[in-house]
């Protein structure tokens, strides 16, 4: 596929690189490469959530199946590759509607046709749209109640302000009556750190792909041994932080403007925040969700959370 470059990808970076401290947005790590390496953390030993969140859904399937019904129309904002839809689908059976929605239409009509396939039962009805910006619900007449289905812990990776604010506009742009998603929950230090820094050094491949692509996209010459990653634990903050940290002094050009790192000096890359299970339910409950039933593993790893929308009552 054409890799072509966004037009706002150029502004948001030369923007972010102005500031002090430095940032990039985390958007722009998922070209063919970030995406493909993102992929691989999923699977490495230390990064827990993946795997932990799968199990979670495939154990207590029939439970949530009970709770949701079959007559919802479920909703996944940001779908991807639908690899977890996938569990749910097969617990919920007698679904009668499915609707993956995803940035990049190409790749989610390629996962939506798979998916035909699988569960040829369910009406799969994607549709192409940013869900930080607006959801979009396809032109069909069905009037079943919708549940969003928001797994992997990507709320995590917004401030929390912003989180209540994409729950509610999820509840407020579908009509959804219930929120089925994925948290990450607070641990100890090491194991959080690990998932963020692993040993075979895929998440740090994953952070450093951003400069790479910048250099390939903007005309920037980072050299990329002299920058490294960093994911360190902010506790008060309760979020793991990824940064790029300059190993030297030194400038990089992009696009013909210039940029000057210090020695030590980082760029701000992405968070994921950690939550509580009470911090969790009380940001969920500002945005209108509310009676929170929480599945979680034997460890408290990750939680998995139904919420029911505050209209329905
Ligand atoms: N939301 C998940 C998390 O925060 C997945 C994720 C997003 C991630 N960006 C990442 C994982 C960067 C590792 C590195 O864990």
């Amino acid at each position: 596929m054409l890799d072509r470059t966004d037009p706002t990808f150029r502004e948001s970076v030369l923007k972010g690189l102005a500031k002090d401290p430095k940032v990039l947005e985390p958007k722009w790590f998922y070209d063919a490469a970030g995406s493909a390496l993102f992929d691989e953390i999923c699977e490495l030993p230390e990064y827990y959530p993946t795997r932990t969140e799968k199990s979670i859904l495939e154990e207590r399937a029939a439970e949530i199946a009970s709770e949701l019904g079959n007559d919802v129309i479920l909703y996944e904002p940001g779908a991807g590759s639908l690899q977890k839809a996938r569990i749910l689908l097969e617990a919920l059976e007698g679904l009668a509607r499915f609707i993956p929605s995803d940035i990049s239409a190409a790749h989610l009509e390629a996962a939506a046709s798979d998916l035909r396939k699988a569960f040829p039962d369910i009406a799969i009805d994607p549709v192409a749209c940013d869900f930080t910006k607006h959801l979009e619900m396809p032109a069909i007449a069905d009037d079943r109640p919708v549940t969003i289905f928001f797994p992997g812990s990507t709320i995590g990776n917004f401030e929390p302000g912003q989180a209540e604010n994409l729950l509610r506009r999820f509840r407020k742009e579908t009509g959804a009556r219930q929120l089925l998603i994925g948290v990450d929950l607070v641990k100890d230090r090491e194991t959080l750190v690990a998932a963020y820094d692993d040993a075979a050094g895929v998440t740090a491949a994953f952070n450093l792909n951003l400069l790479k692509r910048i250099n390939r996209e903007l005309e920037a010459d980072f050299a990329l041994h002299q920058f490294q990653h960093h994911a360190l634990f902010n506790e008060s903050r309760s979020r793991i932080e990824m940064h790029l940290e300059s190993l030297c002094e030194q400038s990089v050009s992009i696009s013909g403007e210039r940029f000057d790192f210090r020695d030590g000096e980082r760029i701000h890359t992405e968070n994921s925040y950690k939550y509580t299970p009470e911090r969790f339910a009380s940001l969920a409950g500002k945005a209108g969700w509310v009676k929170p039933h929480l599945w979680t593993d034997q460890n408290r790893l990750f939680g998995v959370f139904l919420f029911q929308s505050e209209e329905a009552d």
